[in-house]
């Protein structure tokens, strides 16, 4: 294709509003046409190392035969049938079949969604479900924390802790309440003297439940690792402590695993690295590598019971049309095959350490505030003075768009690069990585930005 067919593509795709959408930031979009392995194709001859696996997901890279075959298979023999009253299908069976306790031991149970904000909608449907059923209506509100993303369904948005995702959508949803995370670069909440940050993080947590009433709190929700708020990887201590308060005031705790789950983080599921488990998991993106849109939830055993023992009146009046795809499922299926073969966990973990290690070797820009990450799940923050560690996010702005003309694709998430590559990624593509991203840094000195 041609530069000009390119401009014509540009021209016609004014026609589509696309997500977080404003015209001023999409402008000259990347037309890709073809992806292989870790590297996209544009229709005006780019070749870009894809540092996102496009939205955290493609796992297993771009291209793969056996998961497009999966998919030709499936749609040949049922595509779709409905999961609704009375009906089932094999691909869902067998994708809930493999499911169960594979993630937590105890978590049986799987409803299927299209992705994640259905996936995060479900599980808040579920603990109010759950806590009337248990003779506690009052049940029903959902502590989330500050910086945190869920989704973009009316409750996900209102889960969110990221003023920009609420802003044009108000007035705010009630029953969402929300607290500091356990950022131990930039803590945002009251830290006690002798407290670490993730010990006054978890305290934030009970206090919340105090002070709304914990007859009035279904759930907490929490990311692993919070991803699009900034890449943030929690203190060893956090979620230990969360659990253990969870259960002291009888609130539910839903993983929201949509990024980390499916061995993102170097464990198949994050929450496996604090040796604590939820009582709802959500999931997504990762269960097809972003070959077909699919999501869902786990629900623990007591949960499950719950609906068991339920009266009819009082039947779980929940499920989409897509719930249980059979084509989505049956690429599931395929894809946990193939991450299993390749061993994406252990896979993640050690080129992981590599990527982390490479990004520290650029904190010597006076920009570069703090590079984190677990697995294949990392970010770099810059900031404008590393002392008072005041964010800047039009640097990381520039930055991003520098690498992407040295063909490298990161996102900015607040104002940290965000580095998320499929996990069949290799070495020497790890240190193209940063690289590439070295590259864009120094090229920031010739614009008369700081070195
Ligand atoms: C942690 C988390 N939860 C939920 C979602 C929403 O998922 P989806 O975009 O598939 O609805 C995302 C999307 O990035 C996410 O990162």
């Amino acid at each position: 294709m041609t530069k000009q067919d390119t401009a014509s593509w540009v021209e016609k795709d004014k026609k589509q509003l696309h997500p977080v959408y404003h015209p001023k930031s999409h402008v000259n979009p990347l037309v890709v046409e073809r992806g292989e392995g870790v590297w996209l194709y544009t229709t005006d001859g780019q070749k870009i190392l894809d540092g996102m696996a496009g939205l955290w997901n493609v796992n297993v890279g771009y291209g793969r035969e056996e998961l497009a075959k999966a998919a030709y298979d499936q749609m040949k023999d049922l595509a779709f049938t409905s999961n609704f009253v009375g009906m089932t299908n094999l691909p869902s069976i067998r994708l809930a079949d493999k499911l169960a306790g594979f993630a937590y031991e105890g978590l049986n149970t799987t409803f299927f969604t299209s992705g994640g904000s259905e996936a995060n909608d479900s599980a808040f449907k579920t603990a109010r479900y759950y806590w009337k059923r248990m003779g506690k209506p009052g049940k029903y509100k959902v502590i989330a924390r500050k910086s945190a993303y869920h989704g973009v369904t009316l409750a996900a948005t209102f889960a969110t802790g990221l003023e920009k995702y609420q802003t044009m959508f108000g007035p705010a949803m009630d029953g969402f309440v929300h607290i500091p995370a356990p950022n131990p670069y930039r803590f945002e909440g009251e830290l006690k003297a002798g407290e670490t940050v993730g010990q006054a993080a978890a305290r934030a947590l009970e206090e919340a439940i105090l002070r709304e009433g914990a007859d009035t709190i279904a759930a907490f929700i929490a990311e692993p690792v919070m991803s699009v708020g900034g890449v943030i990887v929690p203190p060893d201590d956090y979620f230990p402590l969360v659990r253990a308060i969870c259960d002291k005031y009888e609130v539910l705790l839903i993983a929201d695993e949509v990024i980390t789950g499916f061995g993102r983080t170097g464990q198949w599921f994050a929450l496996k690295h604090w040796n604590i488990k939820p009582d709802i998991l959500s999931f997504a993106k990762a269960i097809t590598s972003g070959y077909a849109p699919l999501g869902g939830i786990q629900l623990s055993d007591e949960i499950r019971e719950t609906m068991e023992s339920a009266a009819e009146s009082e039947a779980y009046m929940h499920g989409y049309t897509y719930s249980g795809h059979a084509m989505a499922c049956a690429v599931g299926n395929k894809n946990l095959e193939l991450m299993e073969k390749e061993n994406y966990p252990a896979r993640a973990k050690e080129l992981g350490k590599r990527l982390i290690e490479g990004l520290k070797t650029l904190s010597e820009f006076s920009f570069v505030g703090d590079v984190r990450g677990l697995g294949l799940l990392c970010g770099v923050e810059i900031v404008s003075d590393k002392v008072s560690k005041t964010a800047d996010g039009a640097m990381a702005m520039k930055i991003f768009k520098a690498a992407q003309d040295r063909g490298l694709r990161t996102r900015p998430v607040m104002n940290t690069l965000a580095f998320s590559p499929p996990l069949s990624i290799n070495e020497e593509e790890v240190d193209e990585i940063v690289k590439r991203l070295g590259a864009a840094m120094d090229s920031m000195s010739a614009i008369g930005d700081h070195v």
